[in-house]
């Protein structure tokens, strides 16, 4: 019996993958490799090049494996992309996961783990942000992965197919052993931005308005580190075995501003890291944080990465040892 991961070459997908594996788990990835790297991929690990959209694509990886469970990463995922071209995120993101219901729909598969955001809230009313808080998207993005939620409700309902949806705050970090980590294409993140300044990548880090009513007037925002992140997929699938389906926040529950990630970040790897104030960036919140209570407590869930500086130190370990992400000699 397998575990289907889509999206498992992307940064994610790729450590969920290796966490799976770590607990002698079978793991079949499927990716379209538009945004993952082949590199990231796990030698004993089967893996599909090709789209969810495509039936037939589907029908043979269900009938080629056993699977019981799917964890479902593959979208696209930039806001301001989604901004100017928001039917690529519904054709993609819905569309894509529609057919992935369907086809687990046609092979009796029940369960699965759902990839959301924060940015299915859009601007907070309150934080820290719980579960049962509003959810009104100022982005594509974010509304089409509130509409995966909502399909996924009347899947339950209709096929009994059950989920949990886990919507994610800020993710960072790379796996301890530097097996995998992160390479975006174009990175627009703020951590490995920063780290790409440390390595002389770029000039300087851009801090996006430094007159928000916070401290310090940059953004908070709250940083869950990638590993604690995939503990929690890989709890909320074995919780699903005896529970209904459910939706979570996680995130570490604190919150950073822009100013204090540069600042770790610079004692991390005692680089200076040029910084200059710019404008605000469209659809930036001042405040993001998650309640994550609800998933220590229904989950058992215990973060582990949560000082902003072991996190940094994870991700710092990764791009030190692969200073162009997985194109090392430029290979693609
Ligand atoms: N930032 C900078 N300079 C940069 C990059 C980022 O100042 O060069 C700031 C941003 O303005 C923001 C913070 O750093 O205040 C974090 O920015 P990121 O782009 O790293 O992350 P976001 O908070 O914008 O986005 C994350 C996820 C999205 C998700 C969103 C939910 O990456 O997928 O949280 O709100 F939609």
């Amino acid at each position: 019996m397998a575990i289907l991961v889509t999206g498992g070459a992307g940064y994610i997908g790729s450590h969920a993958v290796l966490g799976l594996k770590r607990l002698n788990k079978e793991v079949v990835v499927a990716d379209n490799l538009e945004t993952g790297h082949k590199e990231s991929l796990l030698k004993d690990v089967p893996f599909y090049n090709g789209n969810l959209k495509d039936a037939a694509f589907l029908d043979r990886i269900f009938i080629e494996h056993e699977i019981k469970a799917v964890i479902h990463f593959a979208a696209n995922s930039l806001v301001g992309e989604s901004m100017e071209n928001p039917l690529k995120y519904f054709d993609n993101n819905v569309g894509g996961t529609l057919s992935l219901i369907e086809a687990m729909n046609r092979h009796g598969v029940k369960k699965i783990v759902f990839s959301s955001t924060a940015a299915a809230y859009g601007e907070p009313e309150t934080v820290p942000i719980r579960e049962t808080d509003q959810t009104l998207p100022t982005n594509p993005y974010g509304e089409s992965k509130l509409m995966v939620e909502k399909v996924l409700k009347w899947a339950d309902q209709a096929y009994g197919i059950k989920y949990a949806v886990l919507r994610y705050f800020n993710v960072a970090g790379a796996d301890r052993e530097g097996i995998v980590g992160e390479d975006h294409r174009p990175e627009t993140h703020l951590i490995p931005i920063i780290l790409q300044v440390a390595l002389g990548k770029r000039d300087e880090i851009k801090i996006f308005g430094d007159d928000y009513p916070t401290e310090d007037g940059t953004c908070i925002r709250d940083y869950i580190h990638v590993t604690d992140l995939v503990e929690a997929h890989l709890l909320a699938l074995e919780h699903l075995d005896t529970h209904d389906s459910n939706t979570f926040n996680l995130g570490n529950g604190s919150g950073f501003s822009v100013k204090e990630v540069i600042d770790a970040a610079r004692e991390v790897t005692g680089h200076a890291i040029p910084a200059s104030v710019e404008k605000r960036r469209a659809g930036d919140p001042a405040v993001l944080i998650a309640s994550s209570d609800k998933a220590k407590e229904v989950l058992g869930w215990a973060p582990v990465y949560t000082d902003m500086k072991k996190i940094i130190q994870t991700a710092w370990d990764w791009f030190e040892k692969h200073p162009d992400g997985y194109r090392e000699g430029g290979e693609s």
